[in-house]
């Protein structure tokens, strides 16, 4: 088939990439003009691991192109993907300008019949809209509007995208179904379900899928806070539960909050929509409000440790700046909020990502610019600081790192969001080390020995 990705960021770019893999012809546009420049030339704008030998290999076959001319890639499309951003709106509304404009221009384009596939995240009643907008300069019979929810993570986004455990389509239209389930086939030969469903439904899936996730890791992270409290440990209460089939083991690892471009606006956008149609959702409240605290609960523990919240003179070294590890998207990322608030506190830091730092100086304050000196390898960010501060759960910060600590650090003092590390090597290698969710290890010898 022949198909135009509209919007060639983290989604686009995978499906696109991945569609072009399957055999079809693929041609991806983006108003970035650089970001188009930057893809012909061969060069993938974004860190996802697995994608570049699919890109290339489809280059080569001739089978994905990039471009600005939109008018060119939808004329010849036989199913057009909308994968733009849905960024929060001022009150937490999904910012629909993206797919509203482009949807504005498709009408004139359409001169055999074309699948609209809004794949990017879209409030209930979206499909409705697109049709409507572009049906007011096509003729009906020309199009329909499928929605398509797009379920990839990013760091695992080419698997994911390659192997779905279900494809989601929305449509009333049974012309579109089966032209998507023709598209998606090869994509779910182990027996995965394409579950097609009314465009509603589909919508508010998506936000359902990812509000439930956010429930769940926020659920964990107040389990964790108890833990704190009454002398609990998270891991041991995850296993307790995790192994009950009606909880399941995954999601349940407690830390520092939950970031990235899909969980907090689309947490907000789903309490928004339920607000307009008078329903007050008070789990997904509940949620938003403790994530927040969450993200920076690990500078209460510094000032907890440190006797002051005044940081002056003291300089941390920080381990992950991105949202999660494998991806270099730092949208929403914690470390985002706690390199602010330590460096207000007066601390200057020493900043080490494998893959965000360029993403992380773009996002990140003047403030914090001035007062951090990023380093290129994990171990320079351990000169000569007062404490490390662990906020993106990387491979290589697991490596035997725990053991060596003491040799590296002048202070060995560990504030991990992640929970990397085992409790009894750290308490064999006699760093303070202090994690989300269990015991402390050694706070008070090293703090009464300072
Ligand atoms: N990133 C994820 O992990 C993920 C996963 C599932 C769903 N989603 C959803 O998919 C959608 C896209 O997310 P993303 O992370 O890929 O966004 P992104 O910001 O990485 O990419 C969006 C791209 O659209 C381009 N664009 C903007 N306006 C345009 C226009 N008028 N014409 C052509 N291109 C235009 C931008 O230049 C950018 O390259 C969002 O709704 C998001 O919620 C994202």
């Amino acid at each position: 088939m022949k198909l135009a990705v509209i919007g060639t960021g983290y989604v686009g770019l995978v499906s696109g990439t991945c569609f072009a893999d399957s055999g079809n012809d693929v041609t991806c546009v983006d108003i970035d003009e650089q970001k188009v420049a930057q893809l012909r030339e061969g060069n993938i704008p974004i860190y996802e691991p697995g994608l570049e030998p699919i890109f290339k290999r489809c280059r080569r076959e001739e089978r994905l192109s990039f471009t600005t001319d939109m008018d060119r890639a939808v004329r010849e499309a036989d199913i057009v993907f909308l994968c733009l951003p849905t960024p929060p709106g001022g009150d937490g509304q999904a910012d629909l300008s993206a797919v509203m404009t482009v949807a504005g221009q498709l009408g004139p384009l359409l001169d055999d019949y074309t699948v609209i596939v809004n794949k990017s995240t879209v409030p209930v009643g979206t499909a409705n809209r697109v049709r409507k907008a572009v049906g007011q300069q096509a003729d009906e019979e020309l199009f329909d509007v499928v929605s398509n929810p797009e379920f990839l993570r990013e760091g695992a986004a080419v698997d994911d995208f390659m192997k779905p455990e279900r494809v989601v389509i929305g449509t009333d239209s049974d012309r579109a179904a089966d032209l998507m389930t023709t598209l998606y086939e090869p994509f779910v030969r182990s027996g995965n379900p394409i579950i097609v469903m009314d465009p509603r439904s589909s919508e508010l899936t998506k936000y359902a899928a990812n509000a439930m996730l956010a429930t769940k890791i926020t659920f964990m992270n107040e389990i964790a806070n108890i833990c704190e409290r009454v002398g609990a440990n998270v891991d041991n209460v995850r296993r307790g539960i995790g192994t009950d089939s009606r909880i399941g083991k995954r999601f349940l690892f407690a830390g520092i909050g939950y970031g990235g471009s899909c969980f907090p606006k689309d947490v907000q956008a789903i309490h928004h929509t339920a607000s307009e149609h008078g329903y007050d959702f008070k789990i997904v409240d509940s949620v938003m409000k403790v994530n927040e605290s969450q993200k920076t609960s690990i500078v209460r523990k510094m000032e907890n440790y440190f006797g002051t919240a005044d940081f002056s003179g003291k300089t941390f070294g920080m381990w992950g700046l991105s949202f999660k590890p494998e991806t270099d998207d730092i949208r929403e990322a914690p470390a985002l909020y706690i390199a602010e608030e330590l460096v207000k506190q007066g601390a200057k830091l020493l900043a080490y990502d494998p893959e965000a730092i360029g993403t992380f100086k773009q996002a990140t304050s003047q403030q914090v610019l001035d007062n951090t000196t990023f380093v290129h390898k994990q171990e320079e960010a351990l000169d000569n600081i007062d404490a490390l501060v662990i906020c993106t759960e990387w491979n290589e910060f697991r490596r035997p790192t725990v053991d060596n600590f003491n040799d590296v650090m002048k202070q060995p003092v560990i504030f991990d969001g992640r929970n990397l590390y085992d409790l009894e090597r750290a308490r064999k290698a006699g760093i303070t080390y202090i994690s989300v969710g269990r015991p402390r290890i050694n706070e008070s010898e090293l703090a009464t020995s300072e």
